[in-house]
């Protein structure tokens, strides 16, 4: 197991190029089993998720292969029905494929993906959207399977806009004959970008980036060439890392509109943003930030991925501020470890108090999770002397050579092997 070593306190200066996003490749590259037809997608970020989702295409009959940020997707043989808990239990999004082989072959089973560091996570809002598209669920040994004689479009309305559902939805309405309806939908940019992708296949959507979505279903799916969109959450960890160390950050590939709610807040912290085309330049004095309180919610609101990260940047605020939760029910994990790194937090339910301290002391601490662990990126980027961050395969999930690309905009950053 790989371990981080940072050595904290010192300026960021340079350039860093944002990957394409995680959380959008992964349901395009899901909904790549909606065709027989070969795919190729871009700008995918190699990290642990992608390589899980190769395993899961590969596993389920595709042919895949994935080199300099190319993903290509065959179909060469009958393709098998079942995703596994070996490779469900690794990821979550592996339940994507649910939506895109139900439509198609009418027969899905997977594994329940389980809870996680985070929070309980159950799938219901997918199941009970599923079933309104005329789909049975049963249960067998820890799996769900779902099967239809006929799916029929339908109007539906998921009782939280959950990511996940969105697109598993949308993914398997756009094989379904008719216009399916579906209201209260997640807004994030990742919707829009799958949305996108969908009408490179032949499907017809529209109404992505707002509650409602129409998709009128085609009766098969054309093969797609399709380029990711920037990774808004890594854009955001990176301008949190500059503004909580200090210095000169710029970041390219990616896009200003991808982190309004993050920007806004920084900008109320004293820390300046300039944006350009394509461009974010991040200029920070490193100094103590000003409170920002901010509350998690689906988007537009601040994201629950730059939680923590923006706590760790908030550590060092000049008086006292909060943080709420309002997307998970366990997502504090992180608030232990910033305290070792000396923080004053105070945890009650989804609320985080936090009373600035002067300074934050390098230390051994753990990542729980993939944002976690970038959260002690930012801490450690800011404290003084070395913090060795433990659980390194956590922060690998989700971003691409993290390290190396810190490590080019000056922060002192090494992998080592534990
Ligand atoms: C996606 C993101 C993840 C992000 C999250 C919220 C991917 C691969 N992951 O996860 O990084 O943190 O959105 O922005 O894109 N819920 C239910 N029942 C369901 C589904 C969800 O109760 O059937 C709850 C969840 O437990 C959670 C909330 O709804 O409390 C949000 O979950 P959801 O939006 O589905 O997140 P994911 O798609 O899993």
């Amino acid at each position: 197991m790989d371990n981080f070593v940072i050595q904290g306190g010192g300026k960021l200066a340079g350039e860093i190029r944002v990957s394409g996003s995680k959380n959008s490749a992964l349901p395009i590259l899901a909904a790549t089993m909606l065709t027989g037809e070969k795919s190729e997608i871009s700008n995918v970020p190699d990290l642990m998720d992608i390589r899980s989702t190769l395993s899961l295409l590969n596993y389920m009959g595709k042919t895949c292969s994935f080199g300099s940020n190319n993903f290509t997707v065959r179909e060469t043989s009958v393709l098998k029905h079942h995703a596994p808990y070996e490779l469900v239990r690794k990821m979550r999004a592996s339940m994507l494929v649910a939506g895109p082989l139900l439509a198609r072959f009418k027969k899905v089973r997977f594994s329940l993906p389980g809870g996680c560091s985070i929070g309980v996570r159950p799938i219901d809002i997918h199941l009970e959207a599923f079933k309104k598209l005329g789909a049975e669920v049963f249960y067998e040994k820890g799996d769900v399977i779902l099967t239809a004689a006929k799916l029929r479009p339908a109007r539906l309305r998921f009782r939280f806009p959950s990511v996940g559902a969105t697109e598993n939805l949308m993914m398997c309405a756009s094989l379904v004959k008719g216009s399916t309806v579906l209201e209260n939908c997640a807004r994030e940019p990742e919707i829009a970008d799958l949305a996108r992708a969908l009408r490179k296949m032949g499907a017809f959507v529209e109404g992505e980036g707002t509650s409602i979505i129409k998709i009128s279903g085609a009766e098969e799916l054309k093969g797609l060439k399709y380029e990711v969109m920037p990774d808004r959450i890594e854009t955001g960890t990176f301008m949190l890392v500059a503004a909580a160390a200090g210095g000169t950050l710029k970041l390219s590939d990616t896009d200003i509109a991808l982190v309004e709610p993050l920007a806004r807040a920084l900008k109320k912290a004293g820390v300046e943003i300039v944006s350009g085309k394509n461009t974010i330049l991040v200029n920070s004095s490193g100094g103590r930030p000003r409170p920002v309180n901010v509350a998690t919610k689906p988007h537009p609101g601040f994201p629950t991925d730059l939680q923590a990260p923006w706590m760790a940047f908030m550590a060092r605020v000049d008086g006292k501020c909060e943080v709420h939760e309002a997307i998970f029910e366990n997502r504090f994990m992180h608030a232990a470890e910033l305290m070792r790194m000396g923080a004053e937090i105070m945890v009650t339910d989804r609320k985080a108090v936090i009373k600035g301290v002067e300074r934050l002391l390098g230390a051994p601490v753990m990542a729980s999770d993939i944002r976690a662990g970038a959260a002690l990126i930012v801490a450690a980027a800011a404290a003084k002397g070395e913090t060795v961050i433990r659980r390194v395969y956590h922060i690998d999930r989700g971003y691409e050579k993290i390290e190396a690309k810190l490590r080019r905009a000056g922060l002192r950053i090494e992998r080592v092997k534990a």
